[in-house]
């Protein structure tokens, strides 16, 4: 900030702290948390009121200041530079991979324990959650289409060829190398096989795929779920099933098999982890170590967003443009605000903060 009053002689004494003063001073002490699907798009249609709500946000409202942003969302798949970059080009306006949050983005902190051990990541198209847990520091993520190509008979219903049955024998020998704990970053583009496959683990000694125990007292593979959501919103008139409808479907195959309630630990809206990890985000982006004082969280989902917000202590507004379009509130997680749609969700904001 200070480099280009840089004079010849370096800016200290009262000048500086005044102008230190105005310039954290004068900074927005808030910020918004906002959800993607239901808020700013709906499968590949983009919400209208999204670019003007953050054009608000960018700078363009009564105080010509830019309202620091994280776009936190339960969906993933892919890096955080990829949904930049996917949001940047839908909203037309720069976003940055510093301002998303995704479904995966805190199980960064699982890299220290599992980093060189094979773990199964589950979900998403083709290799690119593979491609996003190798980034994230996972040195040895196997996926299911790597145990289906590697023995076919595990999975008879979908062909595997040659060259795919080549590749992963000449890989892989999960025979030998046991599966040390299951992380699901994202949904399942086949439920069959990816439900028939993890259980094949959990089935399994110690996560040696194609062994089978007997006492199912101790869970010996850890699961991990990145997205708690039963139902998403998309073009589709009534919402979707979400990777929280494949985690009950798995938890209830667990049990009938092997009479145990399934063990797991999910990230994702309204879980904490996903809250703490989004503030020190929201936080960095606040110039000069600006204190957070107050965040909005604008979502669709009362039990993911609304839920997850009320709990960490931010101001929470429920749209109804997603998953949520009641008359008033959620009754089962009631918003602070309930409003139509995200602009309108941000100008109630700001004039919240006198911003109007
Ligand atoms: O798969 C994503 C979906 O569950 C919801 O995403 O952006 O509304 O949190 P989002
Ligand atoms: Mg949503």
């Amino acid at each position: 900030m200070f480099k280009p009053f840089q004079t010849s002689r370096a800016i200290t004494g009262p000048l500086y702290l005044q102008i230190r003063l105005h310039s954290t001073t004068n900074q927005p002490k808030f910020g918004f948390a906002l959800d993607i699907d239901g808020v700013l798009i709906k499968g590949n249609r983009v919400i209208p009121q999204a670019q003007r709500a953050l054009r608000l946000l960018n700078g363009e409202n009564a105080s010509g200041k830019k309202i620091p942003f994280v776009l936190l969302t339960n969906g993933g798949g892919v890096t955080e530079e990829k949904k930049a970059a996917q949001m940047s080009r839908k909203l037309d306006m720069d976003i940055l991979p510093s301002q998303i949050v995704l479904s995966h983005s805190p199980m960064r902190s699982l890299v220290k324990k599992y980093k060189d051990t094979p773990v199964l990541v589950v979900g998403g198209r083709e290799r690119s959650c593979k491609d996003v847990a190798e980034q994230y520091g996972f040195q040895r993520p196997i996926q299911p289409d790597d145990i289906h190509h590697w023995e076919k008979s595990v999975w008879p219903f979908r062909r595997v060829t040659d060259d795919e049955a080549y590749e992963a024998q000449k890989r892989y020998d999960f025979s030998r190398e046991p599966i040390e704990a299951i992380m699901m970053f994202h949904d399942s583009r086949d439920w069959g096989r990816d439900l028939q496959i993890m259980m094949d683990v959990l089935r399994s000694k110690n996560g040696m795929i194609g062994t089978q125990k007997t006492d199912y007292s101790v869970q010996d593979t850890p699961v991990y779920f990145s997205n708690p959501d039963f139902l998403w919103s998309n073009e589709f008139p009534v919402p979707r099933y979400g990777q929280g409808a494949f985690k009950t479907a798995l938890e209830a195959i667990y049990k009938r098999h092997t009479g145990k309630e399934l063990k797991s630990t999910s990230f994702g809206k309204p879980h904490r982890a996903t809250y703490e990890y989004a503030e020190k985000i929201l936080t960095s982006l606040l110039p000069n170590n600006t204190p957070l004082q107050r965040v909005f969280a604008v979502g669709d989902n009362p039990a993911a967003d609304i839920a997850g917000a009320n709990a960490y202590g931010w101001t929470s507004i429920l749209v109804r443009t997603g998953v949520f379009d009641g008359k008033g509130n959620s009754s089962e997680f009631p918003a602070k605000l309930v409003c139509d749609d995200i602009e309108e969700a941000v100008h109630w904001a700001l004039n919240e903060e006198g911003l109007k």
